[in-house]
């Protein structure tokens, strides 16, 4: 069963995208989309993708500024969450205190400011590294913690720029966690010693962009939380690198 279909990460989800924060560390799905709004300042802005979009916190807010915004994932439980909430407005999830202990907890596009911004986002299940012929011509390209997700990032990398309108921005955000039940070791493109030289996943992420894109920024922490229940919580400092294809 993927995780990403369950009723339990469904409600942390709802709850990281568009609930409290804790600790002091901001909402992460709306921060890396600020970031976005920020690299994009004076180019055309018409369409972005946000892939691995979950629940769709950054799809929405890209809509802010955006003509019009995909959102894809390839849990259909999160994509149908994402679309009812577009739809109604609003949607219920349960927020877990402890065992079968927890609060119903309303969220509502119109309070979060995103109400005109639905307007302009449309959530679709799909594999980021199986898009369709659709999805092409691009300006932004978001990957928010995704590639550490993904069977095979190297191949994904190496396609994503076909997806992009020429000068369009890429913009990958991840703690590179590196885990085999999602990547087995062999497609992994950095975290392990060669030839007795470290070499990290954005050394990796480096070289195989390198052929389609220029690296806009140095990379940048951007840290968040996600509550799994009242006394757990999972911190965790992502780093995101920006690229714009030049080829
Ligand atoms: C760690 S979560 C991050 C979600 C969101 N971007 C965020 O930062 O909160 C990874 C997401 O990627 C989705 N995902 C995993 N593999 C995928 C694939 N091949 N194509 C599209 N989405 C995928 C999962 O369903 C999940 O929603």
């Amino acid at each position: 069963m993927n995780v990403y279909e369950t009723d339990e990460l469904l409600g942390q989800y709802l709850g990281f995208h568009f609930g409290e924060s804790y600790f002091g560390v901001g909402n992460y799905p709306a921060r890396c989309a600020g970031i976005c709004q920020e690299l994009m300042a004076g180019r055309d802005k018409r369409k972005a993708l946000d892939l691995g979009c979950a629940v769709g916190r950054t799809t929405f807010e890209l809509g802010r500024v955006f003509e019009q915004v995909v959102g894809v994932d390839l849990s259909k439980s999160f994509v149908d969450a994402a679309h009812n909430l577009k739809q109604d407005g609003e949607i219920d999830y349960f927020r877990r205190d402890e065992g079968e202990l927890g609060t119903r907890v309303t969220v509502s596009l119109d309070e979060l400011g995103l109400a005109r911004a639905a307007e302009r986002v449309s959530f679709t299940t799909g594999d980021a590294c199986q898009l369709g012929e659709e999805h092409r011509d691009y300006d932004l390209i978001f990957a928010g913690n995704l590639i550490d997700r993904l069977q095979d990032p190297g191949l994904f990398l190496g396609d994503i720029h076909r997806r992009l309108a020429d000068g369009g921005t890429l913009v990958i955000s991840s703690p590179y966690t590196l885990m085999e039940e999602f990547t087995p070791r062999a497609n992994w493109i950095g975290g392990f010693e060669r030839n007795g030289q470290q070499r990290t996943v954005l050394d990796g992420l480096r070289e195989v962009l390198s052929h389609h894109f220029e690296e806009l920024q140095p990379p940048q922490d951007v840290p968040f939380v996600i509550r799994e229940t009242r006394r757990k919580f999972q911190h965790t400092i992502a780093e995101l690198s920006a690229w714009r294809r030049v080829r």
